[in-house]
């Protein structure tokens, strides 16, 4: 797919670095990304930012029509895909799940087959990664993770953009994550492991994040980077340099909300735990988060806060990924 209109000398400057872009793949969990690959999505995004590179995408020759497909609630997620591939020059389609057949059992695989014939690319968010999987055997455009039970690979894109702005690069960092063994922890993990962060997981013992994510990013990681578990939440935010948290129940777990409250109650991220890390540290939270829960008021608001900024990221860095996937970088 041509870029047409993306200004020249940035473009030079990427194809120097030796980028490729990810033409036609899918972004089912962050395993699909090599490390280089990682560093070039946040580079571009970068310079999206900041006007630098703005490019406008065709696919053979008509405006590319991105697809959403979300079985759950979105409020950051949908609109900064959207506002995403309407800077690109595309369009979006929002597939309303209950108003499609596969709310009336249509196979995934058939639902699948069909979007592949009139979508250039589709974003999903589901509960089972294997149904995600489904879809990204079935369909040949890309598929992309946004969000599953198991994992939030394109929050952590714009996690990492945030994490970049305030510290310069991602070398000699330690990032904490309190809470729940969830799907951003996983994909957090992931990250972190593929740009050499150190990444410290504070759970409850009984919340840990699965052990096969664990041992995928350790496999990354390969001894470039630490991934600590730990249920000390004391320990685990001591001089690190970013503090990660999010809901203590995810979006299907509603039921067991209040019953664990009390459990993760130390592990929320309030101004003595904020104390503990370092001076400059800055304080992440994917949002939508439960003031008074996972995180203080006061530390939300907080002049360590970066929220807004993380959360506006997530356009940036999804631009990046339409681009990269579109073929127009
Ligand atoms: N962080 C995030 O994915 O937010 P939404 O659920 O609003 O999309
Ligand atoms: N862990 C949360 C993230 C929401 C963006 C959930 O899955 O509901």
């Amino acid at each position: 797919m041509p870029i047409v209109g993306a200004r020249g000398l940035t473009v030079v400057r990427l194809l120097r670095m030796g980028m490729s872009g990810l033409k036609g793949r899918d972004l089912l969990s962050l395993v699909d990304l090599s490390a280089d690959e990682m560093h070039e999505l946040l580079e571009i995004a970068a310079q999206m930012k900041a006007g630098k590179l703005t490019p406008v995408c065709q696919v053979k020759g008509h405006v590319p029509v991105l697809g959403l497909l979300f079985y759950k609630a979105s409020t950051r997620t949908r609109v900064s895909f959207s506002v995403a591939i309407y800077q690109l020059g595309g369009q979006v389609l929002d597939l309303n799940v209950s108003s499609i057949q596969v709310s009336r059992g249509e196979p995934i695989a058939d639902t699948a087959r069909v979007l592949d014939r009139y979508l250039d690319i589709l974003a999903i968010r589901t509960f089972e990664q294997q149904d995600l999987e489904t879809f990204a055997e079935y369909a040949e455009i890309p598929i992309v993770n946004a969000l599953t039970d198991l994992e939030h690979p394109c929050q952590i894109l714009a996690d990492l953009q945030t994490v970049q702005e305030k510290f310069g690069s991602l070398s000699d960092l330690t990032l904490t994550y309190l809470g729940d063994g969830n799907n951003v922890a996983h994909s957090l993990m992931l990250g972190c492991a593929l740009t050499g962060i150190n990444v410290r997981i504070a759970t409850p013992p009984e919340y840990q994040p699965s052990e096969a994510i664990v041992q995928k990013a350790r496999a990354i990681a390969a001894g470039k980077s630490e991934i600590i578990l730990t249920s000390d939440p004391i320990a685990a935010a001591k001089g690190a340099q970013v503090l990660y948290t999010d809901v203590w129940a995810s979006m299907g777990q509603e039921d067991l909300a209040d019953s664990r409250v009390p459990i993760f109650q130390p592990y929320q991220v309030n101004e003595s735990l904020l104390a503990q890390a370092d001076r400059d540290a800055i304080v992440l939270h994917c949002l939508p988060a439960h003031r008074g829960e996972e995180i203080t008021e006061g530390v939300m608001e907080g002049a360590q806060s970066r929220l807004w900024d993380q959360a506006e990221n997530r356009m940036h860095a999804q631009k990046a990924l339409l681009a990269s996937l579109l073929g127009g970088i």
